[in-house]
């Protein structure tokens, strides 16, 4: 994970490059550090342990740190502990290369023996430093330019790197590597940006190159030049972002979390709508056409975390409306497990950033397979978004906050808007079905405002478990994917041990962990498996459980069962979890805040999960 950016222009570097880290962060926080460059000098390097605010005091914003030209990095630890030894930026011992990264070198220690006989000195524990110290070694022996040095590392180099350097010889000058790792370059009014990610350099311009695989770029004061492997120059197209510079702003909101849970009537509705044409689902944009609706034997989700979960409730959704056999699985286990494809399958990869190294290797097996592949993707221009044969893009916008909530809901929609186009082409729904269908998906996001007006109870009920000890979710069906993101959702944030079980299974050994006071929540949406679940809340409370029931409007009356009772509107029951995952991210958010945690970046986590 990591987060980079650089800098080199007019301005003075280190506030952009603070500024830039502080959209980043969410990639990690447990050290940073800066290089920073004025003129011929030798470059200022300074680190700090701890979070980017440290590093902001040590600077003075910035302002201490002289220079127009820089590097900067976020860390989370991969190699070695948070420590200011182990923060980036590395250099070489004569201070000749200096550079940041973002990646794991799966060949560091190889490369590093090899380096120490060569009589290289190593000081941190870090893969980067490996890295670092094997350009300048290419660089001195060959004698050739920045981007020959880089080349010739990279031929050596295992695993994935986004690498920003600075060469002592090139004043004002930024080289930057890439490979499987997110990287963007930005350009304006004579001034070039270096990021991880969107949000560090939208404030500065919208005009962004994306560097591929495998290659360079020469990044000079509003010129960038790119290479390939060979080291010969290569053309890039420049694209502009779309997204607005406030989306990625708190907006007067004190958290990033509950800005973008905030934001979801207006995500969903945009995603609804970007595929919604005169009243029909319309996947032109995809590229997914009717015959090869027609010729899709079986869906395979691959995805990690949440977005795993929207593939455990689009299973449900899509095996129900288009008959089509739907598999899901988690990328880091579908990558290693020899998976046997059906050639007409078509493997769907879900992903917000686009970037997530199993989800991204998954996509690639799977092509390497002769599977069709579509990823279902945030992050425009992202590695996913680039090798799927088709894309469908959510329009969340620039999600911040580690716990994903928006992205997670647009995955949904586009799930659905899947679902029905597939079910109608393949003529398992009528028309009339699907024009319903329709019309209740566009009642999904007023549906969303309305439970985000009645908050306040789910305040104080979050307030009241504050200090609960274990949390179980319990559902069957959708209800159980919905229990899946409930549960992660109160972990992550919170710190409390919870756990979603499909309702029927926790007589099978779990249900021996309740006891007196355990919260139990019940996920009730699906009117054929409501009794179902009730008799297992009911088992739960007989062993001391206290209860608490999630279900629509007017359904039913758990009341007399539920110690504690939220409704949700009613919808069509395939669409549910689109409801019921708003009080369940509430409750999770409300929690943190009343133990006092850090909402935006849990601890030991990041957003965009580039490494295995
Ligand atoms: C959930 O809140 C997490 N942020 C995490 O589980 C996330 O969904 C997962 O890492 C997948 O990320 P992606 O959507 O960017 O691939």
């Amino acid at each position: 994970m990591c987060g980079i950016v650089g800098f080199t222009g007019e301005h003075q570097a280190a506030p952009i490059l603070l500024d830039g880290l502080s959209r980043l962060e969410y990639r990690g926080y447990d050290s940073a550090g800066l290089a920073v460059r004025d003129g011929e000098k030798q470059p200022e390097v300074i680190r700090a342990k701890g979070r980017l605010k440290v590093l902001a005091e040590k600077t003075d914003n910035g302002v201490a740190v002289l220079g127009t030209c820089g590097i900067g990095h976020t860390r989370w630890a991969t190699h070695g502990e948070p420590s200011v030894t182990n923060s980036h930026p590395h250099m070489s011992d004569d201070g000749n290369v200096i550079a940041v990264h973002n990646g794991i070198i799966e060949n560091y220690q190889e490369l590093k023996d090899k380096l120490i006989r060569k009589g290289y000195v190593f000081h941190s524990e870090t893969d980067t430093e490996v890295a670092v110290k094997l350009v300048d070694y290419y660089y001195k022996k060959y004698e050739g330019t920045p981007v020959d040095a880089i080349n010739h590392a990279m031929v050596r180099i295992r695993g994935s790197y986004a690498l920003a350097i600075l060469f002592q010889e090139y004043p004002e000058e930024i080289y930057v590597a890439r490979k499987d790792s997110p990287m963007i370059l930005g350009i304006s009014d004579g001034e070039s940006y270096i990021a991880s990610d969107v949000p560090a350099i939208l404030k500065y311009t919208r005009n962004v190159y994306y560097i591929g695989n495998l290659e360079m770029a020469r990044v000079r004061k509003g010129e960038i030049t790119f290479y390939n492997l060979d080291g010969e120059e290569i053309q890039k197209e420049l694209k502009t972002i779309e997204w607005d510079a406030e989306a990625a702003e708190k907006a007067g909101f004190e958290h990033f979390m509950m800005k973008e849970i905030y934001e979801q009537p207006k995500a969903v509705a945009d995603t609804l709508n970007s595929v919604l044409k005169n009243g029909k689902i319309d996947l032109s944009e995809t590229g997914i056409t009717e015959e090869i609706i027609r010729e899709i034997s079986q869906i395979y989700i691959i995805a990690c975390g949440s977005a795993y979960h929207v593939g455990t409730a689009a299973q449900y959704v899509l095996e129900d409306l288009t008959g089509i056999p739907v598999r899901v699985e988690f990328a880091s286990e579908f990558r290693y497990r020899k998976p046997i494809m059906d050639p007409k399958g078509l493997a769907m990869v879900i992903s917000q950033s686009g970037e997530t190294a199993d989800s991204l290797a998954a996509l690639r097996e799977a092509k390497e397979l002769g599977v069709r592949t579509v990823g279902i993707i945030n992050v425009v221009g992202s590695s996913i978004a680039r090798e799927a044969d088709h894309v469908f893009y959510t329009l969340a916008g620039p999600e911040i906050s580690v716990a994903t909530t928006k992205a997670y809901s647009t995955q949904l929609m586009a799930v659905y808007a899947l679902a029905l186009q597939f079910a109608l082409v393949r003529e398992k729904i009528t028309e009339e079905q699907y024009e319903k269908y329709i019309a209740e998906l566009q009642t999904i996001p007023e549906k969303i405002q309305k439970i985000l007006e009645d908050k306040e109870r789910l305040q104080w009920f979050a307030a009241k478990q504050a200090n609960a000890r274990d949390v179980f979710f319990i559902g069957r069906g959708i209800d159980y994917a919905i229990s899946m993101e409930g549960s992660l959702k109160m972990k992550e944030v919170s710190y409390i041990h919870s756990e979603a079980y499909a309702a029927g299974e926790l007589k099978h050994g779990t249900i021996s962990l309740i006891e007196d006071g355990t919260l139990v929540i019940g996920v009730l949406t699906q009117p054929e498996l409501y009794e179902k679940t009730v008799s297992n809340m009911v088992e739960c409370k007989s062993r001391g459980a206290y209860l608490m029931g999630l279900t629509s409007f007017g359904n039913y009356n758990i009341e007399e069962t539920a110690d504690f009772t939220v409704y949700i509107p009613r919808t069509d029951p395939h669409f549910t979890t689109s409801l019921a995952v708003i009080p369940l991210q509430l409750i999770g958010y409300y929690v943190s805040v009343a133990r006092g945690l850090d909402v935006d970046k849990p601890r030991n986590l990041a957003k965009s999960v580039t490494v295995e």
